[in-house]
């Protein structure tokens, strides 16, 4: 979708659909329309006065009132989006509204539109979250559909930016939105078409075009690197592990500076292996790569914003599969780092291709480490699909990346890993066990990981509740959402200043 800014004033704006909105306390009586609205409403006689007078414009969040062919608006229909309560409006609002307005008009066939923002959201950050709520909105995982009925809009302008820094706020957000799509379509591609070689040449081709370092690790490397808790993993599938790690070198590095590793789960499908999981839902499980498919979205969007510090990407990838060589609840596995693992339960499988994955992440040389990991339904329990479960070992590195998170607009809750819940993963016969019972399940899986990140300063995100939309929200298609993608690049960009608390 092509997206352009544009000065002139909006009721000449010639479109198939002009979008603006409207605050709920705007429609308290006796509280006129202000701004821009105003000069739409002195456009049209008046017209959208009587609408609110009649009480069908409410301006409460995400309400869709279109109107065709208003009196003196070039455009040929008028959308008005409910923005909510004005105190509460935030560019995390607005990039949601931007987003619902545009499938509201996709669903009719639009393919032009243009958006006018109010006078209070008009700098680079509101720029930018409107382009990215159009870029997320018009995403839609129907790739491998012959016949597509509401396609994509082709085009949207938008109305009362027209400085330098909107601009640039327009071409960040296309940078960060359009990775994070590409994150999502990989969270949708089923998992005969994206194995573990397969997600390795995407990622190959996508730094290539993006300018990585990229270098792939394939069974023998691995095998080499001792990674026996991957490997046993891998150990039940015809198709071959990959190891895939991306490197974003800042132009001008500095000797001893830190190093941020982001590691992530990409498992690109899990039937549970031996301790095989049921079959109902079973086929959402192509999506067990969604962490390694954010990481690969941050790098694409480094390579392009180029923060100052040095990122290195870890994506282990295999596909846990039953089979005459897999894995067998009781087996223990050498982890690289020399740590033995009893696998009670092979459907603990992130956290051990991930413990490898930590492990050579620091032998890379990272001073800190982020990974993200559709890793528990334990977390779906506690945080349902709101909240990504967020775990560390640091707390003002742990504040860091939830201070990314609320400006990005992601949300995220952080999650207790106090000691007293090591000896959940103590085994009888090795040094640790991959499960830790039925309570905390999430906590003893993020302690599990822990085991393997040393004195180096580690976040842990379980986005099991959140990389997936099971039915499609007014602002989002079904399917993969990217999430991690926008808090992590926020992280990177920002590493050694202070986040900037949006
Ligand atoms: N990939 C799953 C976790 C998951 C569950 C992601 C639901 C998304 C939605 C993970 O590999 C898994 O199977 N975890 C088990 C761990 C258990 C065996 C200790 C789980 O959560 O049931
Ligand atoms: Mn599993
Ligand atoms: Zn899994």
């Amino acid at each position: 979708m092509q997206i352009t800014l544009a000065s002139q004033p909006a009721a000449k704006v010639e479109t198939e659909a002009l979008v603006s909105y409207v605050f709920e306390s705007e429609n308290e009586k006796g509280t006129p329309v202000e701004g821009v609205i105003a000069d739409l409403d002195q456009a049209a006689g008046g017209a959208l006065a009587r609408l609110a007078a009649s009480g069908e414009l409410t301006g409460k969040a995400l309400e869709m009132t279109l109107v065709h062919f208003v009196p003196g608006l070039a455009a040929q229909r008028l959308l008005l989006a409910g923005a909510g309560k004005r105190e509460k409006f935030g560019t995390a609002e607005l990039r949601r509204l931007a987003a619902a307005a545009l499938r509201h008009l996709r669903a009719r066939s639009v393919k032009r539109m243009a958006f006018l923002a109010r006078e209070s959201d008009r700098g680079a950050a509101a720029a930018e979250a409107v382009t990215e709520g159009l870029l997320l909105g018009n995403f839609e995982g129907d790739t491998y559909k012959t016949d597509k009925k509401n396609g994509p809009l082709e085009a949207a302008t938008l109305v009362g930016f027209d400085s330098a820094a909107a601009q640039s706020g327009l071409d960040r957000g296309r940078i960060i939105a359009e990775a994070q799509n590409f994150t999502r379509a990989l969270g949708n591609e089923p998992s005969n078409l994206l194995t573990p070689r397969l997600l390795a040449e995407r990622a190959e081709a996508m730094a290539r075009e993006a300018g990585l370092a990229v270098e792939i690790l394939d069974e023998k490397r691995l095998a080499e690197l001792k990674m026996g808790a991957l490997l046993g993993v891998a150990s039940g599938s015809a198709e071959p592990p990959r190891m895939i790690v991306l490197t974003y070198t800042p132009p001008n590095p500095k000797p001893g500076a830190p190093v941020l590793a982001l590691v992530g789960k990409a498992v690109t499908f899990d039937t549970g292996g031996i301790s095989i999981k049921p079959s109902a839902d079973m086929e959402k499980m192509k999506f067990d790569m969604a962490g390694g498919a954010a990481i690969l979205g941050v790098m694409r969007v480094l390579a392009q914003l180029k923060p100052a510090i040095k990122v290195i990407a870890v994506i282990p990838s295999v596909e846990n599969m039953p089979g005459g060589r897999a894995q067998k609840p009781g087996d223990v596995q050498i982890a690289m780092s020399g740590k033995s693992v009893e696998v009670i339960n092979t459907d603990a499988e992130g956290r051990l291709i991930l413990a490898d994955a930590l492990h050579y992440a620091k032998q890379l040389g990272a001073t800190h480490m982020v990974d993200a990991a559709t890793l528990t339904g334990a977390i779906v329990v506690a945080l349902g699909g709101v909240n990504t479960g967020v775990f560390g070992t640091d707390d003002a590195f742990t504040a860091r990346v939830l201070a990314s998170a609320k400006s990005a607009g992601e949300k995220m809750w952080h999650m207790p890993l106090d000691d007293e819940y090591r000896e959940l993963i103590k085994s009888t016969i090795a040094d640790i066990q991959n499960v830790g019972g039925r309570w905390g399940g999430a906590i003893s899986a993020a302690w599990f990981l822990r085991e393997f990140t040393g004195d180096t300063p580690w976040v842990h995100l379980d986005i099991a509740g959140t990389a997936w939309l099971d039915d499609a929200k007014p602002w989002m298609g079904k399917g993969g959402t990217g999430v991690a993608v926008r808090t992590l690049v926020e992280l990177a960009m920002n590493f050694d200043g202070a986040p900037s608390g949006k």
